[in-house]
């Protein structure tokens, strides 16, 4: 006997990153940022009062659309404020996806795709991605909801948006380019918005400006596209404090600026460094490399790292079985994550 649809009885669930529990260990497994977040986050908290515990937060989250749209040239109806990028992704296939309604996505990808579409009880049509993405085969299938990650997760590499804008083109239903990494990309889909109705552009505040632990992320589109989405959210999706913090992030851009900055110094240092080690490392667009082992075994190495609470992801999936994904963390976490390293090769 089950309490469950059947789909939720027999699918696996999303496994998140290990989170350890202690704080000196080197957490390199879940592309998150290692330089805190802006001052005027928690300037923005701590100004908060106790009314506005009392009360429910704005269900649209108007102050932080206004802010967005000012620093995105966009408008605010462009902007729907979501509890983490995760959260616009459950909605957004909420409202164009069912059993009738699949979803298409080019593997290897955000290992969250499917897990979303089973819950919903949709298809997921999945092709093999290739260099160019596999958008060919993606604007044949025109799908109800195609999705591309954009830098994508685990490849860390990045289509032009020129292409990007060939397949809204050729695609009846909504586009969702998932741009959770783009803050540490050269070029950034926004500009779609404005040419096609079907774009839905996902950013999420936890890469980039260093709040994963907020939940807060924020989908870009047209004024139909949002007015579709906003119907299906939780009514209140962004709480008071998430809604002020994420405020202040966004309108600190320097402080932004100066993060990636420092991580995309590390990415490069941390390329060269791997690719001497013996390493083909991807070229990456991300927070994040993809390392291939050359001559050895990734599992072992991330077992051995792992004994030494150095925390890296691997994926037992194909494609993926001989490669390693490593976040970018300080120079000194970079450093021992690589004295380390050395060490379990020779
Ligand atoms: C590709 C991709 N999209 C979306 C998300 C969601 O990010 P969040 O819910 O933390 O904003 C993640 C998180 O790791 C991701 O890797």
């Amino acid at each position: 006997m089950t309490y469950f649809r059947d789909t939720i009885e027999k699918m696996a669930g999303y496994v998140p990153g290990f989170q350890p529990k202690t704080a000196d260990v080197i957490k390199l497994n879940s592309n998150e940022n290692p330089w805190p977040a802006s001052p005027k986050v928690f300037e923005a908290i701590a100004e908060l009062t106790s009314l506005d515990f009392q009360r429910y937060p704005e269900a649209a989250g108007d102050s932080f659309r206004a802010a967005a749209a000012q620093v995105l040239n966009v408008r605010p109806e462009n902007i729907i404020c979501t509890n983490g990028g995760d959260d616009l992704l459950t909605i957004c296939v909420r409202v164009c996806c069912d059993h009738t309604r699949p979803m298409a996505y080019a593997q290897p990808t955000y290992s969250l795709y499917p897990v979303l579409a089973n819950i919903q009880g949709c298809e997921a049509v999945e092709v093999p991605r290739g260099e160019n993405g596999s958008l060919d085969e993606l604007a044949k299938i025109n799908a109800p909801l195609t999705i591309v990650c954009n830098p994508n997760a685990p490849t860390c590499d990045m289509l032009p948006i020129d292409a990007l804008a060939e397949l809204a083109g050729r695609l009846t239903g909504v586009l969702l380019i998932d741009e959770a990494y783009v803050d540490f990309a050269e070029d950034n889909a926004i500009r779609l918005v404005h040419d096609f109705e079907n774009v839905l552009i996902l950013r999420s505040m936890s890469k980039g400006y260093s709040l994963a632990g907020l939940r807060f992320g924020f989908g870009i589109a047209s004024p139909k596209l949002i007015a579709g989405l906003m119907k299906a959210k939780d009514s209140y999706n962004a709480d008071v404090i998430s809604l002020a913090a994420a405020t202040a992030a966004i309108k600190d851009q320097a402080h932004l600026k100066s993060n990636v900055e420092k991580i995309i110094a590390e990415r490069t240092r941390l390329t060269e460094q791997l690719t001497s080690l013996g390493f083909e490392v991807s070229p990456s667009q991300t927070n994040f490399l993809l390392s291939r082992c050359v001559g050895c075994d990734a599992k072992a190495i991330h077992e051995a790292l792992k004994k030494q609470n150095i925390f890296i992801r691997y994926f037992s999936l194909d494609g993926l079985t001989d490669k390693l994904r490593i976040t970018i963390g300080t120079p000194e976490q970079n450093d021992k994550l690589l004295a380390a390293l050395k060490d379990v090769l020779d």
